[in-house]
């Protein structure tokens, strides 16, 4: 399954922030935006991921990322010239995409919690229909919204909806066949001039091939829109990250901890970040993962013990 984060949009309502910098560059605690999605996918499994953004913000996120080969994975990037909706990042990425299923992924998504890798390492070889991710939040008219029936099967979908029929958010992680080529091809623009992932989807659930995955309540998704959200995904990555002494959505533990890379080249990846708090914290992953080889098999240590702060 080959992946896409898409790092595109005007970012206007963080304005005037987002006026010299892209929204999924801004620091959410001690990382960039972009690390959380990111990680998602790491966790996944999908290792060949394609990052989309405008011409202006695109060499940023090769500044920050690299080629991906520093952890273990394989990083190219798109433009996408003018925001004209998710959707069109099926058509930008279509080459990538290949003949194989695809996992997108907002850019500005932060999902966090326990349980989460698990729950989506299932659907890696996935390969037929779509599958979407969704969480009950106060304010679904913000988002696409899901209907669901007693069982959880899917029976509607709505992109911003005055009077949402569930309080079920659709988030931004998606599961899709490589029929979602096809699809994204076949769509018009919305009257707001863009291509609609809730197009996509209705189109999907129209041939009763969509399926929700309901995240439950145990599980954060954050939402970074707003100046005040922005903080308060701040504010709740640092109160999980001292109290625990970990940092989530931490690429180079990711990496090392599911086997991508090994714990010399994570303590080298630490090293080069020593002045920060971060880049120690890297390097003492290096070294709990070094100590636990052997004793656990790869990817064991992200639900395992945690190495001292
Ligand atoms: C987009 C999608 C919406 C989805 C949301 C998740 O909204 O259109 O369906 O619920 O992402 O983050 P936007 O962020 O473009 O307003």
């Amino acid at each position: 399954m080959r992946g896409i984060i898409l790092a595109g949009g005007t970012g206007s309502r963080l304005l005037p922030i987002t006026r010299g910098t892209s929204k999924q560059l801004l620091p959410v605690y001690d990382k960039p935006m972009i690390y959380y999605p990111l990680s998602v996918l790491m966790l996944a499994g999908v290792r060949d991921i394609l990052v989309i953004s405008s011409p202006g913000d695109l060499p940023q996120y090769r500044e920050l990322l690299g080629d991906g080969s520093a952890i273990g994975i394989r990083l190219s990037y798109a433009v996408q010239e003018k925001p004209r909706g998710i959707a069109e990042a099926f058509l930008v990425g279509a080459d990538h995409i290949g003949d194989g299923p695809v996992a997108l992924v907002l850019g500005d998504n932060v999902f966090h919690g326990a349980g989460f890798a698990e729950l989506l390492r299932p659907h890696r070889s996935h390969t037929d229909g779509c599958v979407l991710f969704g969480y009950a939040v106060r304010d679904p008219e913000r988002y696409g919204v899901a209907e669901v029936d007693e069982g959880g099967r899917l029976l509607s979908i709505e992109e911003k909806p005055d009077h949402p029929k569930s309080d079920l958010a659709i988030t931004g992680l998606y599961l899709y066949d490589n029929d979602v080529v096809s699809v994204a091809r076949g769509l018009r623009p919305s009257a707001r001039g863009e291509l609609e992932i809730t197009d996509v989807n209705r189109e999907y659930l129209a041939r009763g091939k969509a399926s929700l995955v309901n995240l439950g309540r145990g599980l954060a998704w954050l939402d970074t829109g707003t100046h005040d959200s922005l903080l308060e995904a701040s504010q709740y990555i640092k109160t999980i990250e001292h109290r625990q002494g970990v940092r989530v959505a931490c690429i180079e533990e990711v990496a090392v901890r599911m086997g991508y890379i090994d714990p010399d080249q994570c303590h080298r990846l630490g090293a080069g970040l020593a002045s920060s708090g971060y880049g120690q914290y890297v390097m003492r992953v290096a070294e709990d993962v070094r100590r636990s080889a052997g004793r656990a098999p790869s990817g064991a240590g992200l639900s395992g013990p945690l190495p001292a702060r």
